[in-house]
């Protein structure tokens, strides 16, 4: 039998062929460290006391979790060691934060916990991650240094927290999936090239919000759960786990498509996921493993950002169905 090729291992491989620094290969030994640390902190439950809420807000007056600060500070000090950060944003984090102030090669974006909402009922959770370059000659970046659309993404990940812990990862030329082995505590390549298939019927959305949908959106669904005798000609099943590693990851095997689109009666929030660390880094995943992804009237990823903890309607996945709702967009 062909021996696992570890992450390790993968990591030293592609240094080899030149298609990552070495900068990188330590970043993302950190970065698999402090997922590792995760994993284990989400898989003790209730029997560390962290389940249930901390009693405060993020920035987006969000309540936060215990677990959602304790992942936050795992990544923080699993990334400090690396020195090769040099500086971060978070979901659970009002500002940008100097991490090796005049050291390291790029800047990390993260949501430390997605989904977090599912904690406490035990359904799966994940961690969201995007890599960007640190602009040369800023020795501590600030919050501007961090508005680079999609498209200058060096890398990125999530980690899915659940029957199994996988890291699916990006280096900008393949998607590859890595089973976290607890035995030999590492991630071992399980899912080789991911690929999305084109077609599917499967769709992803929020059912509850309905009546703030935009039209087209509101056809789109209409035709899927009209079935065979409809206008898309098939039956569609339907999935929304509420967290949106999961319900990507599910997608990422089999085919579907995901929206969380935009609500037009919220001027304060165009969409409700965030687009430098949720939006973005899993619309480089699924660009990278065939599918697409839009806002509904443009490419995710060439959305210019303005600020830290934007938002973004956010449409992707199986490519001939995606197509489909942004073409009803344009209608
Ligand atoms: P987070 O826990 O990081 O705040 O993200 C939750 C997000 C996303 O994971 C998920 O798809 C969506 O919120 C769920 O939204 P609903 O509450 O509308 O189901
Ligand atoms: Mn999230
Ligand atoms: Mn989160």
């Amino acid at each position: 039998m062909e021996k696992p090729m570890i992450f390790r291992d993968y990591l030293y491989r592609e240094k080899q062929k030149g298609e990552i620094s070495g900068e990188m290969v330590s970043l993302m030994g950190g970065l698999s460290v402090a997922c590792k640390r995760i994993s284990h902190d989400v898989s003790q439950g209730a029997l560390i006391g962290t389940l249930g809420s901390a009693g405060t807000e993020n920035v987006q007056g969000e309540i936060q979790k215990e677990l959602d600060i304790i992942a936050n500070d795992v990544m923080m000090e699993s990334l400090l060691w690396t020195e090769r950060v040099r500086a971060v944003a978070s979901e659970e984090m009002d500002d940008v934060e100097q991490l090796s102030v005049g050291k390291g090669d790029y800047l990390l974006v993260f949501d430390p916990l997605d989904g977090s909402s599912n904690i406490d009922v035990n359904i799966s959770v994940g961690t969201i991650f995007s890599v960007l370059r640190s602009p040369e000659g800023v020795d501590a970046p600030a919050k501007e240094d961090f508005m680079q659309p999609g498209t200058e993404q060096v890398a990125a990940g999530y980690v899915v927290y659940g029957t199994s812990t996988i890291m699916v990862l990006t280096l900008g030329n393949e998607v590859n999936g890595f089973t976290l082995d607890r035995d030999i505590g590492a991630f071992v390549l399980t899912h080789p090239d991911m690929r999305i298939p084109e077609e599917t019927n499967e769709f992803s959305i929020n059912a509850s919000n309905s009546l703030s949908w935009e039209p087209a959106v509101t056809r789109y669904i209409g035709e899927c759960v009209q079935g065979e005798n409809g206008p898309l000609g098939k039956k569609f099943n339907m999935r929304w786990v509420g967290s949106m590693v999961a319900d990507v990851h599910r997608l990422m095997y089999r085919g579907g498509i995901f929206l969380y689109p935009k609500d037009p009666t919220n001027k304060k929030k165009p969409g409700k996921l965030r687009l430098l660390y949720e939006a973005n880094p899993i619309s480089f995943l699924v660009e990278q493993a065939g599918g697409l992804s839009s806002t509904g009237y443009g490419r995710l990823m060439e959305v210019q950002p303005v600020d830290l903890h934007e938002r973004v309607p956010v449409i992707m996945g199986s490519k001939v169905e995606v197509e489909r709702v942004v073409g009803y967009h344009s209608e």
